[in-house]
């Protein structure tokens, strides 16, 4: 079956077979013994080669909110579209997540790589995440803790990799509302009067000004994660390039903007057959509808080799690659 449309990167690709979940209770169903690759709304994802397993697809539905006297509690299936949560939530007079707007992708996949943006991570709202155990066959609940999240990282990207399908989301968003407008762009708005329907409506016109539509220019977000780095390193780093972006990140490392370096490694634009590191935001790889897995991954190792060469950071891709068998990382794709 084809692929392309099913996933934001959108490269021709095709697997065995495509299972839609549209009930969390179909899962009990699905052959996990084989080769196979949970999706959500793929834009996260590049099958990077025709995958030999099924793709299994989740796209339950349905939002549950519950009042009480200081706080929503928010349960979403994990096939919601999650920027339609945030707008419906901000439209109900729900605060809370409108930092985390016009994220693309799934509600269930928000979690794995824990979304954040502008000052905000979703995990400062989750409750629980509740999922299939494909070891048990059994349904699971986790709460905040037991995710282990940090930054774009959660225990679903380790112990619980390809073993856990997210089903549902559980958030909690306090009645107590402050807005966070600590990011750049966003220091400009009052934060006595400020509305969270005006922080929402800023984030959507800072990442029109620079994300690219991936319904007009296949991508799938920033594909870098950002480089955390001793201070040793960053001070180094500093005396030679003054205006560096960075921001804390605990006792004695810095955290780098990826993207200001792919710039200053002169990227913006660096094409690969069809793949081009993008103009507005270097750290986003776009695909000009031609393009291939072989080339992506040029263009990936070069952007690596290029920001190791000029500043001594390994960049680490955060979009997840899917090959013939299954995930790889670009270096085992290309040996
Ligand atoms: N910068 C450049 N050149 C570029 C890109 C960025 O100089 O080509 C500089 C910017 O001027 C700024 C700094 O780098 O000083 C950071 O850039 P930006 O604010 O655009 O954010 P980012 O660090 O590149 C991260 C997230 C985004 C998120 C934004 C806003 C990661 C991997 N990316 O990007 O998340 O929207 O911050 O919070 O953490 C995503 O994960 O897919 C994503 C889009």
């Amino acid at each position: 079956q084809a692929l392309q449309s099913l996933h934001t990167f959108a490269l021709p690709h095709t697997c065995r077979d495509v299972v839609q979940i549209e009930d969390p209770q179909q899962l009990r169903a699905v052959d996990f013994s084989q080769t196979f690759c949970v999706l959500g709304a793929g834009s996260n994802t590049v099958f990077i080669d025709d995958f030999i397993g099924i793709v299994v697809r989740i796209n339950n539905k349905g939002v549950d909110i519950l009042e009480h006297d200081t706080f929503w509690d928010v349960e979403v299936a994990a096939g919601e579209n999650w920027h339609t949560l945030v707008t419906g939530l901000l439209a109900k007079g729900i605060p809370g997540l409108e930092n985390l707007v016009l994220i693309p992708g799934t509600v269930g996949a928000a979690p794995v790589q824990n979304i954040g943006a502008y000052g905000v991570e979703l995990a400062q709202f989750i409750e629980y995440v509740d999922g299939f155990n494909i070891d048990t066959q059994s349904f699971e609940r986790l709460n905040r803790t037991q995710c282990q999240f940090g930054y774009r990282d959660s225990v679903f990207k380790h112990a619980l990799k390809n073993q856990f399908v997210i089903t549902q989301v559980g958030l909690r968003l306090n009645k107590c509302w402050q807005p966070t407008l600590n990011y750049g762009p966003l220091q400009t708005l009052d934060e006595k009067t400020v509305t969270a329907l005006q922080v929402s409506d800023t984030v959507v016109a800072i990442r029109q000004s620079k994300l690219p539509d991936p319904e007009i220019l296949p991508n799938a977000g920033s594909f870098f994660k950002n480089p955390v780095i001793s201070e040793a390193h960053y001070q180094a780093l500093l005396a030679k390039y003054a205006n560096m972006p960075a921001y804390s990140a605990g006792i004695g490392q810095r955290k780098l903007a990826a993207g200001w370096l792919i710039e200053q490694a002169g990227l913006k634009g660096y094409s690969v057959s069809g793949v081009r590191v993008y103009e507005k935001q270097a750290l986003v790889l776009v695909n000009d509808g031609h393009s291939s897995g072989s080339a992506l991954c040029e263009v990936i190792q070069h952007v690596q080799q290029r920001v190791a060469r000029q500043f001594e950071i390994q960049l680490e891709h955060e979009v997840r690659l899917i090959g013939r068998a299954g995930e790889v990382s670009v270096q085992e794709k290309s040996n």
